[in-house]
């Protein structure tokens, strides 16, 4: 486990982003993993201006692949992940429309949208680097606190307090959507790096039950201690109970 600490929010994101550039001036025709939140948006934004704008990083050949979506927002929907990853970075880039895949939310049949979305990673070889946030409760994707770490993408009912942390993105609490399919621990564990971002304060007590507790699947995130390639890229705050 690497930790690169920064100052604030904006640090910590161009810091985030310079490894995903790096990763994809490497290797153009990579497949990125990529997440929603708040805690990706600066990256994003440094992906879009400080590489992409200045011409110095191409999305044209890579593939990417979501972590999550809310089971039952149509894409359309603003507050579907679709919609956010297409807000946040993907219109504002050279990726390929078809090159881009976030689990299909639409389809009310889990079992068949899992295994489809399972079915697409593999076929694209796998993930080289997957970009995480993390939960009050220590979820990676939609990966809630459990007696076991689920392996590939499924179905969770999200939690009370996931409901709580994001009913802000929505009109009310009640139109927040009550269930999720998600990436599993597994395929993350398998992807070849991660790297994990978090900001402020109130992620102070999860970032240090995560990295420097035991390693438990009722802290999902615990398990990233054990992979091989794992940066965590906090600032200040977020890191300053340790
Ligand atoms: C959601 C997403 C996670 C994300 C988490 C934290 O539940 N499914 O992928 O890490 O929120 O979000 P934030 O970055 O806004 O704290």
């Amino acid at each position: 486990m690497r930790i690169i600490k920064a100052k604030d929010y904006a640090e910590m994101s161009r810091k985030a982003a310079n490894i995903i550039a790096a990763q994809v001036i490497a290797k153009p025709d990579c497949v990125l993993g990529l997440a929603t939140g708040g805690t990706p948006v600066g990256t994003y934004k440094s992906l879009i201006e400080d590489w992409y704008k200045v011409g110095d990083l191409s999305f044209a050949e890579v593939t990417t692949v979501n972590l999550d979506e809310y089971r039952g927002l149509p894409r359309t929907n603003d507050q579907s992940y679709w919609y956010f990853m297409h807000e946040n970075l993907f219109n504002h880039v050279d990726v390929r429309p078809d090159a881009v895949h976030v689990p299909n939310g639409e389809n009310p049949d889990a079992e068949a949208a899992c295994a489809e979305y399972d079915a697409i990673i593999k076929a694209v070889g796998g993930v080289d680097l997957q970009l995480l946030g993390i939960g009050h409760d220590g979820h990676i994707g939609f990966n809630e606190p459990a007696d076991h770490f689920p392996v590939g993408t499924h179905c969770v009912d999200l939690t009370e307090e996931t409901i709580e942390a994001n009913k802000r993105f929505f009109a009310s609490r009640d139109d927040v959507p009550r269930q999720a399919y998600t990436m599993g621990v597994g395929t993350i564990m398998n992807a070849r790096k991660v790297l994990l971002i978090a900001s402020g304060a109130d992620k102070a007590e999860i970032v240090k039950k995560s990295f420097f507790g035991p390693v438990t699947p009722e802290v999902p995130a615990s398990i990233l201690q054990m992979h091989p390639d794992f940066t965590l890229v906090a600032d200040e705050a977020a890191l300053s109970l340790i």
